[in-house]
């Protein structure tokens, strides 16, 4: 019997299925960049990117934003979504004009320090002209009104991504891209900020965000609920996942607030996985370091088209019941992606291969195949396999950010390291990475200097090979 915990862990891996399936090449939307920024007042207008060449409109320049307080409310049978988002940003430089990240729904207002502001859309850039210019270093408010049906965008793999209605609500998912499908936003991993989210929705269904549930609220027929996710937290990492859900709250022994939010069809599934969940962050705390965040949990969703589960700040979301290797996976993302960000979308094995590799560690220390044996499992693969199709650390394009090579090379490259610098060594590494890099970024040569400091060797070799090289790397 093929059982739902199995399900979603072929689910994780569906996109790296379809981006085999896809071959079409990403045009690069320079025109759109240029477009965009306008060449008349260059220097005092934000940039439309974060300047990522694997989504070259993702993210916005000339400004940082602190924090985004998002007043949502939903409509389940209708799907028509009210939102307004109050930005607390900083200018980077002056600003006569700057870009937010917002695809689809319709803006009916803007505003910037209180003053109503000029704004157009330009695909994916909602354009905001405040009345006067923000000199750089100015804190500036900015509020957005807007609403309509969002829609999920489709990444380069193929996969839906954003906020995707289910037949009770929403699955509310934004990576790589997808956070532009229901709030206006700095959507590149490189801006980490607060949130505060107050989400009304029909009685009876229950809106999940991130974070500590604040309060809840029920009125003429809507409940609204209040989450605040203090700790920094990228853009794609946000959710707001609404559902008939079955609510389990509790307090781990170090203080974390779990919530978990349950689709009924999928609570018996979830069930026994679900309450490994404290020993499971309890495992990862004590080789990763202490849990980055003080709020926990898992959204067990039920949502056959999307496929995939992601590692929402916090409070992964599930496509359907996980079984424990994602549990694992979803859990180690808490230190390697969402506490330690990439600051581009290029180094992704970053939380892939550290992800994958944290579930071979989880199976060698409870008494399943050891992290040898599953890179024997791979490195069997003949030459021609996809696993060698490209170099994890360099993956080429947004199409290939979720591919086996990421994930899976990924997860070699660092057992690769652990053979060279023994288990003292590469263990102290990885801890000494989440915890220098806590509730902030990382790149891929920080962590190779890292391993270099903490081993006292030369490690350029071993990184080539196994993260920029394509083609199976020959018998070490
Ligand atoms: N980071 C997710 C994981 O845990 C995968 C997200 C896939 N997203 C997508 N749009 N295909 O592996
Ligand atoms: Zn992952």
């Amino acid at each position: 019997m093929r059982t739902h915990r199995r399900q979603a862990a072929a689910g994780r891996r569906t996109a790296v299925l379809r981006r085999e399936a896809v071959l079409a090449t990403v045009p690069v939307a320079v025109a759109a960049l240029l477009g965009a920024a306008g060449p008349a007042s260059a220097g005092t207008v934000g940039a439309a990117g974060a300047g990522d060449p694997y989504f070259p409109l993702s993210g916005n320049g000339g400004y940082h934003v602190a924090h985004y307080d998002l007043t949502l409310r939903y409509d389940t049978t209708t799907r028509h979504l009210d939102g307004t988002a109050v930005l607390t940003a900083r200018a980077t430089q002056r600003l006569t004009r700057f870009d937010l990240d917002l695809s689809g729904l319709k803006v009916t207002d803007v505003g910037v320090e209180g003053v109503t502001a000029g704004f157009r859309r330009s695909g994916q850039e909602l354009v905001v002209t405040p009345r006067r210019a923000l000199a750089k270093g100015q804190e500036f408010r900015v509020t957005v009104a807007y609403n309509g049906t969002p829609k999920p965008v489709t990444d380069p793999d193929g996969s839906a991504d954003g906020w995707i209605p289910t037949d009770d609500g929403a699955f509310v998912a934004g990576e790589p891209q997808g956070a532009m499908t229901w709030f206006p936003s700095n959507a590149h991993p490189t801006d980490k900020s607060s949130y505060d989210f107050t989400i009304t929705v029909p009685e009876g269904r229950t809106a999940v965000a991130n974070g500590v549930l604040l309060g809840r609220r029920t009125a003429a027929g809507r409940t609204t609920f209040r989450w605040r996710q203090s700790e920094p937290m990228a853009a794609y990492l946000a959710t707001a996942t609404v559902g008939t859900f079955q609510v389990e709250r509790y307090t781990t022994r170090d203080g974390i607030q779990v919530y978990n939010a349950v689709d009924s069809r999928e609570a018996n599934a979830a069930a026994p996985v679900l309450k490994q969940l404290p020993s499971v962050l309890d495992w990862e705390s004590k080789l990763f370091g202490p849990y980055p965040f003080r709020s926990a949990g898992a959204i067990v969703d039920h949502a056959p088209s999307v496929g995939y589960a992601l590692e929402t700040q916090g409070r992964p979301v599930y496509d359907a019941a996980p079984d424990l290797n994602t549990l694992v996976h979803e859990s180690a993302h808490q230190w390697f992606g969402d506490s330690v960000s990439l600051t581009a979308w290029k180094d992704i094995w970053l939380n892939e291969g550290f992800a994958t590799y944290a579930e071979w560690l989880y199976s060698e220390q409870h008494g399943g195949d050891s992290a040898q044996k599953a890179f024997d499992a791979l490195y069997a693969k003949p030459a021609s396999d996809g696993l060698w199709a490209y170099p994890a650390g360099d993956p080429g394009s947004g199409q290939n950010i979720f591919g086996t090579p990421v994930y899976a090379r990924g997860a070699m490259t660092l057992h690769e390291l652990r053979k060279a610098v023994g288990d003292r060594t590469f263990f102290r590494v990885l801890r000494t990475w989440a915890t220098d890099h806590r509730a902030g970024h990382g790149t891929t040569a920080q962590f190779v200097k890292l391993a270099e400091r903490e081993s006292g060797r030369n490690l350029d070799a071993l990184f080539h090979t196994w993260l920029y090289t394509k083609d199976k790397p020959s018998r070490p």
